[in-house]
C-alpha cells in the first residue's frame, strides 16, 4: 500500500471518527464552560492515528474493508472515540504550565492559554472519565466480552502502568537530567506506545482475534508506538512548526530524555529506518498477506511531517 492509499483510506476512517466524536460530545448535561473546553481541543483536530489504528486492524482481521456497518465495526468506532477523548485529555495535561509548559496544541492556543490552568485541568478530567462513560454505556448495547476485553486494555495502557506511568518517568528523567537508554525506552514504551498498541488490540478484540494474531500485533504495535515517538523527537527537533501545530525545540528547552538528546539527530534518524524495516519484517514473518494497512502505517508514521 503506497503513501497515498493510506492517506485516502485514513482520510475515510478521520470522517467517520469526527462524525462519532460530534455526536458523543453533545454533552447537554454539562455546564458550557466545561463542555466548550472538552470540544476545544477535541476539535482542533488532530491526526486521529489512534482511532485509524482501531478502525484499521478491525477492518483487516474481519476482511470487512468495503465499509458495511456490521456491530462489529460500531464497537471499533465507539472505542476509537473513547481512545481519542482519552489520548486529548493526555495533550490537554501534557501542556500544562506544570508538565511541558507548551503554549500551542493543535494549531491552536493550547487549552489552559486560553480557559486558564484550572479549567483546563477539568476538561482533561472530564475528558477522561466521559471517554469510559461513552463506552461502557455502548457496551450495554453490544453485549460482546471482546468489547470488554478490548475496554480493559485501554483503561491499563492509558492509566497507572501506562500512559501516565510514561508521563510521570518523563518528568522524573526531566527534573534528574537522566540520560539512560534503559529509562528512554521504558519513557516511551508508556507514555506513547502503550496508547498505539492499545488502539491496535482494540481494533483486534472487535475483529475476535485469536492469541496467535494478538500476540503479533502487541510486537507490532510496540515497534510502531516506538518508531511514533522516535519521529515526534526528531520533528520537536527539525520540523515545521506550522505543519505540527505546536511549537518546537521544547524538549532540548526542557532538557527532555529523548531519541535526539540522547543519541543526535542523524543517529535518531537512523533508528527511526531500523525500526520502521523490523515492523515491516515483523509483519512479513506473520502475514503471508492482507497486512497491507500496517505496513502503510509504519511508512506513514516513519515519514510524517506533522
Ligand atoms: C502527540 O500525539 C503526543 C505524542 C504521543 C507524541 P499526536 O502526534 O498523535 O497528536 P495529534 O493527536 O495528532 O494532535
Ligand atoms: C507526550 O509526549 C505524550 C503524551 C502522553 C501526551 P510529548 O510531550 O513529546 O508530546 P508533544 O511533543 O508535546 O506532543
Ligand atoms: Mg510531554
Ligand atoms: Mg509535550
Ligand atoms: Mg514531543
Amino acid at each position: 500500500m503506497n503513501a497515498m492509499d493510506i492517506k485516502s483510506i485514513n482520510a475515510a476512517y478521520l470522517g467517520k471518527v469526527n462524525a462519532a466524536l460530534e455526536r458523543a460530545t453533545a454533552l447537554e448535561n454539562t455546564p458550557e464552560l466545561l463542555r466548550n473546553a472538552m470540544r476545544y481541543s477535541l476539535e482542533a483536530g488532530g491526526k486521529r492515528i489512534r482511532p485509524c489504528l482501531v478502525l484499521g486492524v478491525c477492518d483487516m482481521l474481519s476482511g470487512n474493508e468495503n465499509g458495511s456497518e456490521g456491530q462489529t465495526r460500531e464497537m471499533a468506532l465507539c472505542l476509537a472515540c473513547g481512545l481519542e477523548m482519552i489520548h486529548t485529555y493526555s495533550l490537554i495535561h501534557d501542556d500544562l504550565p506544570s508538565v511541558d509548559n507548551d503554549d500551542m496544541r493543535r494549531g491552536r492556543p493550547s487549552n489552559h492559554k486560553v480557559f486558564g490552568e484550572g479549567q483546563a485541568v477539568f476538561a482533561g478530567d472530564a475528558l477522561l472519565t466521559y471517554a469510559f462513560e461513552w463506552m461502557l454505556e455502548n457496551g450495554l448495547r453490544f453485549e460482546n466480552k471482546n468489547y470488554y476485553r478490548a475496554m480493559l486494555e485501554i483503561a491499563k495502557r492509558a492509566g497507572a502502568s501506562g500512559m501516565v506511568a510514561g508521563q510521570s518517568l518523563d518528568l522524573i528523567a526531566e527534573a534528574e537530567k537522566t540520560m539512560d537508554e534503559a529509562m528512554l525506552y521504558r519513557i516511551h514504551r508508556r507514555k506513547t506506545a502503550d496508547m498505539l498498541t492499545a488502539a491496535i488490540l482494540a481494533g483486534a478484540y472487535c475483529a475476535n482475534a485469536g492469541e496467535t494474531q494478538l500476540n503479533v500485533l502487541e510486537r507490532y504495535a510496540d515497534k510502531l508506538g516506538l518508531l511514533f515517538q522516535l519521529t515526534d523527537d526528531i520533528l520537536d527537533a527539525e520540523g515545521d512548526a506550522a505543519l505540527m501545530g505546536k511549537t518546537l525545540g521544547k524538549d532540548a528547552e526542557n532538557n527532555k530524555l529523548t531519541f535526539v538528546s540522547l543519541y543526535g539527530l542523524e543517529t535518531a534518524k537512523e533508528m527511526a529506518k531500523q525500526i520502521a524495516v523490523e515492523a515491516h519484517a515483523l509483519l512479513c514473518g506473520n502475514f503471508a498477506d492482507g497486512a497491507e494497512y500496517l505496513h502503510g502505517m509504519i511508512d506513514y508514521i516513519k515519514d510524517r511531517k506533522n
